[in-house]
């Protein structure tokens, strides 16, 4: 079947897949340590989301089922487009600025290589960094 490689940006969607299955393999609390990540290194962002602990439990599952469903089709780009459109549109009453975006994906890279250890090689690293910088955009295209 032919590859479609969304909006002209290349990255390796093999290693990209691979690595998220490996990782969640050894960790099976990702969103979790994600957002724990996120909001050591950015206090801030955690106003957005809320504090119970059940509506985080929720948050955490939706993240992971997202990625989990991304993962899936990330080389399909009319998928990722009207996916990710859908969720930017979601995420537009936050009004997030692209610092939030950057540094809600610099925390995502950081979990992910953490749970990784010596198979974030700079291949994978630069497959996932390709593959975040592609949905992000996806996503940001809906707050226009
Ligand atoms: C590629 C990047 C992102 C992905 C894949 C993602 C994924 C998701 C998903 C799946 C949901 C649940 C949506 C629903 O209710 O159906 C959600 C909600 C949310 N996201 Fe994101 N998100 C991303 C970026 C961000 C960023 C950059 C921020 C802010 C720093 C953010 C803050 C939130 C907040 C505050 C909610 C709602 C939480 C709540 O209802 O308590 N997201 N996100």
């Amino acid at each position: 079947m032919r590859r479609v490689t969304p909006f002209n940006s290349s990255f390796d969607a093999a290693l990209v897949r691979d690595s998220y299955k490996k990782v969640l393999e050894r960790e099976h609390h990702l969103a979790r340590l994600f957002y724990e990540k996120l909001f050591a290194k950015h206090p801030e962002l955690q106003s957005f989301f809320s504090a119970t602990p059940a509506v985080r439990a929720h948050q955490e599952k939706m993240f992971a089922m997202m990625l989990v469903a991304i993962m899936d089709r990330i080389d399909d780009s009319p998928w990722i487009d009207q996916e990710m459109a859908q969720l930017g549109a979601k995420h537009r009453r936050f009004q997030l600025t692209d610092a939030n975006y950057h540094d809600f994906g610099v925390a995502f890279l950081e979990t992910i290589a953490h749970v990784a250890g010596a198979d974030f090689t700079h291949d994978v690293e630069r497959a996932w960094r390709g593959a975040w910088d592609m949905l992000t955009a996806a996503m940001k295209k809906a707050h226009g």
